[in-house]
């Protein structure tokens, strides 16, 4: 059993996996470019189908030019919070990828699984480098589509925002009896061996 941050794991893990969080209480500091691309050179060395390498990542350091753009495609809830964050980065993965001896690309069945891995790996380095890092649904894929530019050929995953940790008096009370590092569904309920158990 492993314990850290408040959570318990039912088996040994790293206590890294127990320490990534996603909390919105941000401090609104300044973050450097080589910072960020350190979260994205994580990133990177996911695993991903044939190494097809489908991720993609646009991000606007706040204070920059580009800061209220990704800002603006936020939800309104999301920006409530998000506002504080020292980085905003959006998730695109490539749908079709060039097969091995292929002469033309084909769609990519696997590109939302392998960008979801990169995103995780993005989260667990910015946890380790002690910024945290918040996934969101919660924007307008359209909008950003047309606001980055983003080919069709591209999908439109998700956003994410880093920051410092700050205090969630900062949050309206109703985000502060949230900000806390959640449980997880029990173990046997996600895992089965031989048949799946509905
Ligand atoms: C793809 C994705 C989308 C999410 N969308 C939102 C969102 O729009 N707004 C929000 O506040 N949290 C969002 N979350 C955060 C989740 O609610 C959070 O990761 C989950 O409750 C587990 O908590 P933890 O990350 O603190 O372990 C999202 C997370 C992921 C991975």
């Amino acid at each position: 059993m492993s314990q850290s941050n408040f959570r318990v794991a039912e088996f040994p893990v790293d206590p890294q996996f127990l320490n990534r969080w996603s909390p919105r209480a941000y401090t609104g500091a300044d973050i450097s470019e080589e910072t960020v691309l350190s979260f994205i050179e994580a990133a990177r060395w996911a695993p991903s189908s044939y190494n097809a390498q489908p991720w993609r990542f646009v991000f606007a350091r706040r204070g920059t030019p580009h800061w209220d753009a990704l800002l603006g495609l936020l939800n309104e809830f999301n920006r409530s919070w998000a506002q504080n964050a020292s980085v905003l980065i959006i998730v695109l993965s490539k749908k079709t990828f060039l097969p091995p001896g292929a002469a033309a690309e084909v769609a990519a069945p696997t590109h939302s699984f392998d960008a979801g891995a990169a995103w995780a790996y993005l989260a667990l380095q910015a946890s380790l480098s002690g910024w945290h890092a918040h996934g969101m649904a919660g924007f307008d894929k359209e909008l950003t589509r047309s606001v980055l530019g983003v080919p069709e050929n591209y999908a439109i995953e998700a956003a994410v925002a880093v920051g410092k940790i700050g205090d969630k008096s900062i949050l309206p009370e109703g985000l502060q009896a949230k900000e806390a590092p959640s449980p997880r569904e029990a173990l046997v309920k996600l895992a089965f061996e031989g048949k799946f158990k509905g």
